[in-house]
């Protein structure tokens, strides 16, 4: 298999990252190099935005402004996390021929920083340049079972709320619609196991 760039993306508690790591086992059981690089990225910008979202630290008088930064930042960290000389994905995929799994990239950003149509626009325009990754999955959670797992979790972000989910799987549906790259939507209330057959089964057209 070439290396690849996918994604996999999902409300808060859609299980992403365990799905990351099942796949990177997978890909390492056959030989091949692999990375798990989430975004927000461990980077300096990423973990600046770690810290608005464990707190917010940002004084902005409507949550539209805030959601607006929080796109700039987002951006801003994306740039970072693909193209760094340090440990830029895209150079780790091309250069040094790894698998490259993200959970969260751009598409996130419309489903959690967008709310209305003008921010749509904004938070196409921050991110157009960022090329579509080979591969997306999308793993879609009923907003009351991604709270009952969150429930489970000590400390919950700032985004990891009822209405805010709710805005967020909306979004999610509505950029899905269109999408005409490499595309895999799975429910993801079956077992990990389940999902990862999937996952592997769909990427065997590369
Ligand atoms: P998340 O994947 O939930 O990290 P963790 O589970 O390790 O805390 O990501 C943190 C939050 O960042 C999540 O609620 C969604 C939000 N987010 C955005 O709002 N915009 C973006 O562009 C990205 C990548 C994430």
């Amino acid at each position: 298999m070439k290396p690849l760039f996918i994604v996999l993306e999902g409300i808060d508690g859609s299980g992403k990252t365990t799905q990351a790591d099942y796949l990177k086992t997978y890909f390492e059981g056959q030989g091949q190099a692999a990375l798990v690089s989430p975004e927000p990225s461990s980077g300096p910008i990423g973990q600046l935005i770690r810290q608005v979202l464990a707190a917010n630290i940002l004084p902005f008088a409507t949550a539209q402004e805030f959601e607006q930064q929080m796109g700039y930042l987002f951006a801003a960290d994306r740039y970072y996390h693909l193209y760094n000389a340090q440990d830029g994905i895209l150079p780790a995929r091309d250069q040094q021929g790894c698998h490259i799994i993200t959970p969260r990239y751009y598409f996130s950003s419309f489903a959690y920083n967008a709310h209305r149509p003008e921010d749509w626009q904004f938070i196409e325009r921050l991110n157009q340049d960022f090329p579509p990754p080979d591969a997306l999955i999308y793993l879609d959670l009923p907003v009351e079972q991604a709270l009952q797992r969150l429930g489970a979790r000590q400390q919950r972000e700032c985004y990891e709320k009822e209405d805010k989910l709710r805005e967020v799987s909306r979004n999610y549906q509505r950029l899905l619609e269109n999408y005409s790259h490499p595309l895999l939507c799975l429910a993801a209330n079956q077992s990990p196991e389940a999902l990862h057959q999937q996952i592997v089964a769909f990427l065997q057209q590369f």
